[in-house]
């Protein structure tokens, strides 16, 4: 799941590729490279860290000329990442060069054919083996070498392969991982993802699996695996280019969680007062399916399609689900959940489900993605690019998504009146500004993030929707602040966990829940008389929490589906603001990626 992008055209190819890597660093950020074909010979310049190390090195990329390049930004699989193992790779003495994304299974076997035919490997990665393999199949000709390259290739990729005799060409294909092209005048772009590409043109190809596009600087030709023209319709971007930018924030997170209210208002009007998602055969179950954050919303979705819809819901995280032969009934929908739309396991699932005859709904952000394209049905999220790699605004447009499609569900099932269907549509289109008063408060969820950054441990608990609320709280938690931090749904917290709890750990209770509250009081009586500090996140009434609580943030009164919306807003904040004090870098953490096309 690295990040790959091409350039040709009449300008200096370096800084146009150094920019582009820039707005898909959140792919991964370990190693960064490039590979410029000068006219006369290829110049590759790669290095371990971040892109501005490489940017430094290469002064932006002024100091590397040439009007043809690929380049790349890492997120290490096979090989650590070091100056040695990033990409480009080369073969050849340095004729051609390649970047990839994603995995080669049978590199080893390739491995050891070509270093019979005697080509000599320098690095540990399995993309080496595409460079000597282009490299061996290269007579000349770029689409016949590329085409081939098909053939023997397994795994995944999306693959950018230059040849220092062609300096006005480069091939392109993919297999199961993301790749479009940018199209413009005299110039045309590559790359892993759209926002990429956005400051030059907004006209794209959402190339598919198996299509070798032959790029130049005058045209694309497009082409299937036997080499016959294929024709594609080009694809308009209609995003506004700022949203893939900081705006005057410090980083993306914050300015994505800001962005909730308008995202959430984008996704909810698309459906509601619209008479909802039309849903022709009713499901007897519901799979859900997804990965990180994704599949805690997911959780919560059990709780609100059971609740709503009164369908029995299961939820399994995507790499379990693919081997785990799971039950389909006769009409059970699976649903994917996917903000990229691109994660390797959760398009394993949904086409494992597909195989095995089920329904499928994917719950998508990012259009035209993979798994937008290959589900029976998608349901759009409509929050824009999010970059920050720790998901905000993106999970809850997904929460809000999952509101409709239970709504939608009660709705076909003749559960849902016309009284109740008006009453709901008015409960969401008040979200957005209900989320915009926590928002106002945000200086208040900063104080507590300063009394509390030098947690080491910290338990999240809740019970029913809260309990997944707190799944995701501790994950957000933990993968920008590195504080170890659990969720627990609250009541099992006494079968195991509250052993650890001792003077001064934090536990952060979610009970917003009102059939629950006294439940949940009571376990955090539990955990409070055992030394812990409790911050306690209620509904506005429920002052009687303060006599057991450290601090606590009251909610405003919502549907008591959609209070986790509220709840999220301020687990996000308080993440943020947590892993900022700590001094990390938020928006890109570490050992992590947003976009997980790796198994
Ligand atoms: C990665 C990201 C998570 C994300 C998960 C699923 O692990 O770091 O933030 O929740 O992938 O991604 P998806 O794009 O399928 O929602």
């Amino acid at each position: 799941m690295c990040g790959i992008v091409g350039y040709i055209g009449k300008k200096q190819a370096a800084p146009v590729l150094i920019g582009a890597l820039k707005r898909l660093e959140y792919r991964g950020y370990d190693s960064a490279g490039i590979a410029v074909n000068s006219g006369k010979k290829i110049n590759v310049v790669k290095t371990k860290g971040k892109l501005n190390v490489l940017a430094e090195k290469i002064e932006g990329g002024n100091a590397v000329k040439g009007t043809t390049a690929i380049g790349h930004t890492r997120w290490a699989t096979h090989g650590k990442p070091s100056d040695i193992n990033a990409h480009p790779h080369t073969s050849g003495s340095g004729r051609i060069a390649v970047v990839h994304n994603g995995i080669i299974e049978n590199y080893i076997e390739l491995k050891d054919f070509l270093i019979k035919k005697g080509y000599r490997f320098i690095s540990e990665t399995d993309t080496e083996v595409i460079a000597h393999l282009a490299d061996f199949y290269y007579k000349g000709d770029l689409l016949k070498m590329t085409a081939r390259l098909t053939q023997t290739l397994k795994g995944s990729y999306a693959l950018e392969i230059i040849s220092q005799d062609k300096p006005d060409e480069i091939a392109a294909v993919k297999k199961d991982s993301p790749l479009i092209i940018g199209l413009g005048d005299g110039e045309n772009f590559i790359a892993s993802d759209i926002p990429a590409v956005l400051p030059y043109t907004r006209n794209v190809y959402i190339i598919e699996d198996y299509e070798i596009a032959l790029i130049k600087r005058e045209g694309v030709a497009l082409y299937n695996t036997e080499l016959e023209h294929i024709n594609k319709e080009v694809f308009y971007v209609n995003w506004n280019v700022s949203a893939a930018e900081k705006g005057g924030y410090e980083h993306f997170m914050i300015k994505e969680i800001m962005e909730e209210p308008q995202a959430i208002l984008n996704t909810v009007s698309q459906m509601v007062g619209q008479g909802m998602m039309k849903i022709d055969k009713i499901p007897d179950k519901i799979n859900i399916v997804a990965c990180g954050s994704s599949y805690n919303v997911g959780v919560a979705g059990k709780y609100i399609i059971e609740q709503i819809a009164k369908i029995p819901v299961e939820v399994d995280t995507a790499s379990e689900y693919r081997y785990r032969d799971a039950l389909l009934t006769k009409n059970t929908l699976v649903v994917v959940i996917s903000q990229s739309g691109e994660t390797a396991d959760t398009l394993a699932a949904l086409r494992e489900s597909k195989r095995r005859g089920a329904e499928t709904l994917s719950i998508v952000n990012v259009i035209g993605s993979t798994i937008a394209r290959e589900a029976d049905r998608v349901l759009y999220t409509l929050a824009g690019p999010e970059i920050s790699v720790a998901t905000t605004k993106a999970y809850s447009t997904q929460l809000a998504a999952v509101y409709m499609l239970a709504l939608s569900l009660a709705k076909a099932e003749g559960k849902l009146s016309p009284e109740l269907e008006k009453y709901y549509g008015e409960e969401l289109f008040k979200l957005p500004s209900l989320i915009n008063k926590i928002l106002e408060q945000k200086d208040k969820i900063k104080d507590l993030a300063s009394k509390y950054f030098k947690a080491k441990n910290v338990f999240f608990i809740g019970r029913g929707i809260d309990y997944a609320l707190s799944l995701e709280g501790a994950l957000k938690l933990k993968e920008i602040s590195y504080i170890h931090s659990e969720a627990y749904p609250a009541g099992e917290l006494k079968h195991g966990p509250i052993s650890l709890i001792e003077d001064g750990t934090l536990v952060v209770a979610l009970a917003t829940q009102e059939k629950l509250f006294e439940k949940t009081l009571n376990n955090i009586k539990e955990v409070k008389s055992r030394g812990a500090v409790v911050l306690s996140i209620v509904e506005e009434e429920n002052t009687q929490i303060e006599e057991c609580s450290d601090d606590v943030f009251y909610l405003p009164k919502t549907n008591k589906m959609f209070t986790s919306s509220l709840a999220a807003t301020i687990l996000q904040l308080f993440a943020y603001y947590v892993a900022n004090l700590n001094g990390n870098d938020v928006d890109q953490p570490r050992n992590l990626a947003k976009s997980v096309t790796v198994e």
